[in-house]
């Protein structure tokens, strides 16, 4: 059982590698994480933890909870837009074990972010949430401040793999 109060928001680390890799299993959304080895999502996820920890652009924290057990993690990406006052934090990946949601672990992480992001002078925060997820049914970025934007759509391009 975790209780908000017991919750630290530290840095990620290069020993939370594992932790993180089973919450994105257990997660199950993503086609190429179901479809390869736990020791590749590893592999994966150390490489580009290893990035994000070596440019002050990029920031991962981790929710630990009074076990010392990692239970979510968001990592955010500070973008020095030319267009905008001042930076803009994309939040890339907001994650919470499942047996440990519902608890105020999401809501702390995104306080971090916040703070951060005002002590570096950032105009605002950005995310991309799907329509079919829990999270968007019960509001739960709206309830935390958050405004849908009516006005623009999310594009991707999907490139080949590099072999
Ligand atoms: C969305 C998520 C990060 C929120 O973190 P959390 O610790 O569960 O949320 P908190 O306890 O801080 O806040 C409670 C709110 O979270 C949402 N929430 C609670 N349980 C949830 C669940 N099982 N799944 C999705 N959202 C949930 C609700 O909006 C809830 O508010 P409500 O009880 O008034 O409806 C977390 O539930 C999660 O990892 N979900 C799956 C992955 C996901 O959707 N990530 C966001 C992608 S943009």
């Amino acid at each position: 059982m975790t209780n908000s109060t017991e919750i630290c928001i530290r840095p990620a680390t290069a020993g939370d590698v594992c932790a993180i890799s089973t919450i994105l299993r257990e997660l199950g959304w993503f086609n190429h994480v179901n479809k390869e080895s736990p020791a590749d999502t590893k592999a994966r996820i150390a490489q580009h933890l290893e990035l994000c920890n070596s440019y002050e652009s990029h920031t991962v924290f981790v929710a630990e909870n009074q076990n010392g057990e990692v239970i979510g993690y968001i990592a955010v990406h500070w973008l020095p837009y030319l267009m905008l006052a001042g930076s803009e934090g994309y939040i890339s990946e907001l994650f919470v074990r499942e047996s440990d949601r519902g608890k105020g672990v999401g809501r702390k992480l995104l306080e971090v972010v916040n703070e951060q992001a005002i002590k570096r002078g950032c105009t605002r925060l950005m995310l991309v949430n799907g329509r079919n997820r829990e999270s968007y049914k019960r509001g739960f970025y709206q309830k935390l401040g958050w405004k849908e934007r009516q006005e623009v759509t999310n594009f991707v391009l999907l490139l080949p793999r590099k072999t």
